[in-house]
């Protein structure tokens, strides 16, 4: 979606409101943002509160560039590698926090390191250099619901909860963003995402999973089982659909309800993917039942979204 005069002036509107500490969704390239002043801890309370997240998963931390970041966290030379070869972006670095850092502490959920990412949106980055401090946004849905990829997605989870909503059209990616644990030694996977392991790979070298033969709990609080649920039941690798049960295809599928991708696309398929599973979240169907999705590249992203919203509930 083009820069319009009318988006121009709704991105000063929007800056205006983080200035002042309020609440603003905004576009990325992987999913809508509930973004708040990251250095105001009324703002960032209030964003747990508008999502009613459990207070202990940490936010990232959007900056319009990597200089943003120079006074809040510390780059070694791996982390601007990264940031040459990704930003902007969908990858987000986790890196030690400052002493002198401003950013509140509740954002980062009391931890000695923040989470931090340069979207690849012109409206974000718009948003971000008008606003001229740095912005926490977590997923603009409330907490454990599908994450929202258009304008509406976010109107229909948090209306009345925020100063405004800056449409940018649908997300490009669809996904959130990967989080790479640089605060240690081994450089570690929390999250897959919109960059793959193997592009991550080509620049680290060894890159480690958390959760694969690591003792102790999840790294990222982003990693507990249940965390993107449809209200309906979700039934993983399918082949057909039970009666009742809309089926989530991809690939050539017989009597699919929706198609992430016809033609294997795993980009098309994880840019469908949320607002597909929001779509078939209805009462007309028992379940979801979902084809497999290859466990490569893009796949290994769009198959940890799908094993949350078919883990069990209320874990
Ligand atoms: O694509 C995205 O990343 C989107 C857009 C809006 O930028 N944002 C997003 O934020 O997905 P959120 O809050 O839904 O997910 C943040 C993830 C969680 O898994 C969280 O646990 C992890 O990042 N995280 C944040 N700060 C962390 C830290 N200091 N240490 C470890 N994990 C952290
Ligand atoms: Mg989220």
């Amino acid at each position: 979606m083009p820069i319009t005069p009318a988006t121009v002036a709704a991105i000063a509107e929007a800056a205006a409101f983080l200035r002042a500490g309020s609440l603003v969704a905004f576009p990325t390239e992987t999913v809508y943002g509930l973004g708040g002043d990251a250095t105001d801890d009324r703002a960032v309370a209030a964003i747990f509160a508008a999502k009613g997240r459990p207070a202990f998963n940490p936010l990232i931390v959007h900056g319009p560039d990597r200089d943003a970041f120079g006074a809040a966290v510390i780059m070694d030379d791996r982390a601007a590698r990264l940031a040459e070869r990704f930003w902007p972006g969908p990858l987000t670095m986790v890196l030690p926090r400052r002493a002198e850092s401003a950013v509140s502490l509740l954002a980062s959920a009391g931890l000695d390191s923040i989470a931090v990412r340069v979207p690849a949106h012109p409206v974000a980055l718009a948003l971000l250099q008008a606003a001229g401090r740095l912005v926490a946004a977590p997923s603009a849905n409330p907490s454990g619901r599908i994450s929202p990829t258009t304008a509406r997605h976010v109107a229909d989870g948090l209306d009345g909860k925020l100063a405004m909503i800056l449409d940018g059209g649908a997300c490009r990616v669809g996904v959130e963003s990967t989080v790479i644990d640089l605060s240690s030694r081994t450089p570690t996977l929390l999250r897959p995402g919109g960059v793959t392991l193997e592009a991550l790979r080509d620049i680290l070298g060894t890159v480690a999973i958390a959760g694969a033969g690591q003792s102790g709990g999840p790294r990222s609080p982003g990693m507990l089982a249940s965390h993107y649920a449809p209200a309906l039941p979700v039934r993983l690798n399918a082949t057909a659909a039970e009666p009742a049960e809309a089926l989530l295809a991809f690939g050539p599928a017989e009597g699919a309800t929706l198609n992430l991708s016809a033609d294997e696309n795993l980009a098309e398929a994880a840019a469908n993917l949320f607002s597909m599973l929001r779509s078939l979240d209805r009462p007309d169907y028992r379940g979801i039942a979902v084809m497999p999705i290859p466990e490569d590249g893009l796949g290994l992203a769009i198959n940890d979204r799908l094993r949350r919203a078919a883990a069990p509930r209320g874990v």
